[in-house]
């Protein structure tokens, strides 16, 4: 089974970037714990601050992965073109924040990938990565 985690923009700074809001791990850390807890998925990880290479990525994977869990930053609330490929692709895709996005900015209460995704987990840290994994893997 393989499965992408895909990432946008700023959160190659997980870690660094305001971590009272998103933590002190960076993902690197967290990929290869996700990798040593789950050792019977083939877990890949792509990150990009750039819409054009996410488009890229979900074509090239959304037809042949398992499925796909995408935190998408702020292209969360303003792309129409990710939403497209979402909706395009075969791959489940579960969409997934770090932050609870409601309780913070109204402009991050709209978000045009949910309406393309199988779910949304918001709010549970990265944690969320790994319960989005369990859907995926049907545990
Ligand atoms: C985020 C929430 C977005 O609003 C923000 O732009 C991010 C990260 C999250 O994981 O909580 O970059 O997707």
């Amino acid at each position: 089974m393989k499965i992408l985690i895909l990432n946008g923009p700023n959160l190659n700074l997980l870690g660094k970037r305001e971590p009272e809001i998103y933590g002190s791990t960076t993902f690197e850390q967290y990929f290869e714990e996700l990798k040593r807890k789950y050792p019977q998925v083939e877990l890949e990880y792509f990150q990009s601050n750039h819409e054009g290479a996410l488009l890229d990525k979900i074509h090239e994977v959304g037809f042949l992965y398992q499925g796909i869990i995408f935190n998408a930053g702020a292209y969360t609330h303003t792309s129409v073109a990710l939403a497209d490929a979402i909706a395009a692709v075969k791959s489940p895709v579960v969409e997934v924040h770090i932050s609870n996005v409601h309780a913070r900015e109204e402009f991050r209460h709209k978000s045009y990938m949910s309406k393309v995704c199988k779910g949304v987990i918001a709010g549970l840290g990265l944690k969320g990565y790994e319960l989005a994994l369990h859907y995926l893997m049907g545990i």
